[in-house]
């Protein structure tokens, strides 16, 4: 046994696996709770702010704990590769979580628009990586027709293990809080993580009577089929992770919406990178643009008095990738560093020590 539990181990009971199951694992999961009071006094709000950081996974993202599952299961079935289309994340996961099984991996990425902390991650774990001229809808059809076609096994979210290992999140927040939150606030992409959530919430509260919470999601304005109800062709923002037009989960994700009472709406690229600024200059905590869009949607809700500022109870906001995936975008975004000789009194002046 090694240091610190995976999901599979930690939630054994409620995965698809038994004990003949070879079990893939990096440790993930486990992610920081973090109490966002900083942020809270902020907003002025009466309500708790929590952050999910669930860039703390192994790889940097929540997709590790789908991944677990999925690469678990590939390898049950002694499947030799497993194959993805993607925006960065699930590629840096799936090439990972194969690795450590040694398994082949393929990941499918539109050319040019992934962030290069992601594409580093798929190429150094020894991916087949292949760059398409077209954006992720259109990798995610030929991965599709792929697996149609060859002995691969797709790892993308439409498989379901990914979905149930991704529910494991809802049951973290829920042993932390020793409660279900009132409000989740996240990012919606390819649809896959709201629908492995409301699966969690929907199971706990079957279990354990909890109440189910509401379920916020947020695409970028750009790229935001769901809120406008129509495929989008050209999807466009810089939060590179969620540049999705026609997510593939989009009924699970209204489902979510409309059950738990919640809502999905559209922020837009400026106020993904305000609050992106916010979250770590406020509370110390770097997450990737995309993960930013549960706290701008926050933000938003409040402006139009979608959720009372003075409600007591608990919001969760997902932070599903870290900062360091896509450095570039925060070097483009703040002040450049100043550039002194070196003095000890220009350095103090250029501190602002004097
Ligand atoms: N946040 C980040 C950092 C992501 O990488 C993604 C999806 C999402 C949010 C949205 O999650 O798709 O389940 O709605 N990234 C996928 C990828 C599409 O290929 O890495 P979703």
């Amino acid at each position: 046994m090694g240091y610190g539990k995976g999901i599979i181990e930690k939630y054994f009971n409620i995965l698809p696996v038994n004990e003949n199951t070879p079990v893939v694992t990096l440790n993930e999961g486990s992610t920081p709770l973090i109490k966002a009071e900083n942020l809270r006094d902020k907003l002025g709000v009466g309500f708790e702010v929590f952050l999910k950081y669930e860039g703390l996974n192994p790889t940097g993202s929540f997709k590790d704990r789908g991944m677990t599952v999925a690469v678990s299961k590939a390898a049950e079935k002694k499947a030799r590769a497993v194959i993805c289309a993607s925006t960065g994340n699930t590629s840096a996961s799936a090439s990972a979580y194969a690795a450590k099984a040694g398994m082949k991996s393929i990941v499918v990425i539109p050319k040019g628009a992934i962030a290069l902390g992601k594409l580093s991650q798929a190429l150094i774990h020894g991916a087949k990586v292949v760059a398409v001229k077209t954006n992720f809808d259109g990798c995610l059809k030929v991965v599709r027709e792929l697996c149609e076609k060859y002995e691969v096994e797709m790892v993308n979210s439409l498989n379901p293990n990914r979905i149930e290992g991704q529910k494991t999140a809802s049951y973290e927040i829920t042993e932390i809080l020793g409660d279900t939150p009132d409000y989740q606030f996240m990012p919606v992409g390819n649809a896959g993580n709201i629908t492995a959530y409301w699966k969690g919430y929907k199971e706990i509260n079957e279990k354990r009577g909890l109440s189910l919470p509401k379920m916020m999601g947020f695409q970028a304005s750009g790229a935001a089929p769901i809120v406008e109800d129509r495929i989008v062709n050209k999807p466009e923002t810089v939060a590179t992770a969620i540049r999705i037009g026609n997510p593939a989960s989009w009924r699970q994700a209204v489902s979510a919406r409309d059950e738990s009472k919640g809502g999905i709406d559209s922020v837009s690229d400026e106020k993904i990178l305000q609050a992106w600024q916010e979250l770590a200059a406020c509370e110390g905590v770097f997450a990737e643009p995309a993960s930013a869009a549960s706290l701008a949607g926050l933000k938003l809700c409040l402006e139009n008095k979608k959720i009372d500022k003075d409600f007591r109870g608990s919001v969760v906001c997902i932070l599903t990738g870290h900062g360091l995936k896509d450095p570039d975008r925060a070097v483009k975004s703040v002040k450049k560093p100043v550039v002194v000789k070196e003095s000890t009194e220009k350095v103090a002046s250029a501190a602002g020590l004097i």
